[in-house]
């Protein structure tokens, strides 16, 4: 273990005066875990076998198709609907800073502190959602520990400022993350478990004293899982700009070195990044965000090295099921 602090100091910076949007919606493992937002779920049988067209229509194509499965833990607006669930998470403090919600600004409501005896039962709402999308057909899931939700308020220490046995060190932020995991892949194989993972980002309050420490502890103990896992997914850091390019930051090498199965790297690259990092073998695979949500038949285009469609952000993570979603235009 190389970071020695307790938790809950790391917020030496400025906070920023509203929260930026993180990427959302993947699917709830529980009515908790959706917040109040109208996004899917898979935790009931009804759920799964919604999903079940969705699935088919999808290997009819002949491509495979992994279950996100996410809990927003603390990340739940204020103005929540009476009767929807108590947000839940490592803490007992809110986020901080309101985010802007298609031009609102909304503050955040305050999460209870999971009791020990909790815990358990968030991870078991995973596997059970995880058993339900494999049942509907899904090829495997993707567990969801990036990005600020409820697995990320337990890994980092501006988030977690428990003091039992899973908070205050590096391997108690962990255990949360990794009893998910391991239920999850005792449950439905191993083989049909990803993890992803953003040590990096800051979004929603949550940012680490030492992302790098955070990454290579998990890259490691990912090993140690009895059913194993497929595969570990991981964001860079934030990339920026030179000559009018993004520029990959391509500081991920450490973890995929330390993690023994497939290396999912993400964030900010094009075609010809992805191929050289894939190439030199820093990634094992290279996956698309945004060119991908702009650019359906992405592959093909890739193929082609065909002109992409551009992305429109103002349409990122607004509530049409059609606009910014399934309304870009194909090749032709
Ligand atoms: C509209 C939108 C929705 C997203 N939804 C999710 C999500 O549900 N889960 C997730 O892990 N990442 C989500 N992301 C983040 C992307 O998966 C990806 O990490 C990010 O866009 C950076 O990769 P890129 O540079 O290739 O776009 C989303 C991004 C966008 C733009």
């Amino acid at each position: 273990m190389t970071r020695q602090r307790s938790p809950g100091t790391s917020r030496s910076r400025t906070p920023p005066s509203t929260t930026r949007n993180a990427p959302r919606p993947a699917t709830g493992v529980s009515a908790a875990a959706q917040g109040h937002r109208p996004t899917p779920g898979v935790w009931t049988d009804e759920q799964a076998e919604a999903w079940r067209p969705v699935v088919d229509a999808v290997h009819a194509k002949g491509a495979v198709i992994f279950c996100q499965l996410w809990h927003v833990g603390r990340v739940v607006g204020k103005l929540r609907p009476d009767g929807t669930p108590q947000p839940v998470s490592s803490t007992g403090r809110p986020i901080a800073t309101p985010r802007v919600n298609n031009g609102f600004e909304e503050e955040f409501a305050t999460p209870k502190r999971l009791d020990v005896a909790e815990i358990a039962g968030v991870v078991d709402d995973f596997r059970r959602a995880a058993r339900n999308a494999v049942d509907a057909g899904f090829d495997g899931v993707e567990i969801h520990g990036a990005h600020g939700y409820l697995i990320e308020q337990f890994l980092k220490d501006s988030a977690n400022d428990r003091e039992d046995e899973y908070g205050s060190s590096l391997e108690n932020w962990c255990r949360f993350a990794l009893e998910v995991v391991t239920a999850v892949a005792d449950e439905i194989g191993g083989r049909r478990v990803g993890v992803r993972l953003s040590p990096f980002a800051d979004y929603m309050d949550c940012h680490d004293s030492d992302p790098h420490a955070l990454a290579l502890h998990m890259a490691t103990k990912l090993n140690g899982v009895p059913c194993g896992i497929l595969y570990l997914h991981m964001v860079e850091p934030r990339m920026a700009r030179a000559d009018g390019r993004r520029v990959v930051p391509k500081r991920l090498r450490p973890y995929r070195e330390a993690f023994k199965g497939t290396f999912i790297a993400v964030g900010g690259y094009d075609r010809e990044e992805g191929n050289k990092v894939v190439g030199e073998g820093y990634a094992d695979l290279v996956a698309f965000g945004r060119l991908f949500l702009a650019n359906p038949d992405l592959p093909k285009r890739f193929k082609l090295d065909a002109e992409l469609n551009k992305y429109n952000r103002a349409t990122f993570y607004t509530s049409d099921p059609i606009v910014g979603y399934t309304d870009y235009p194909f090749l032709g």
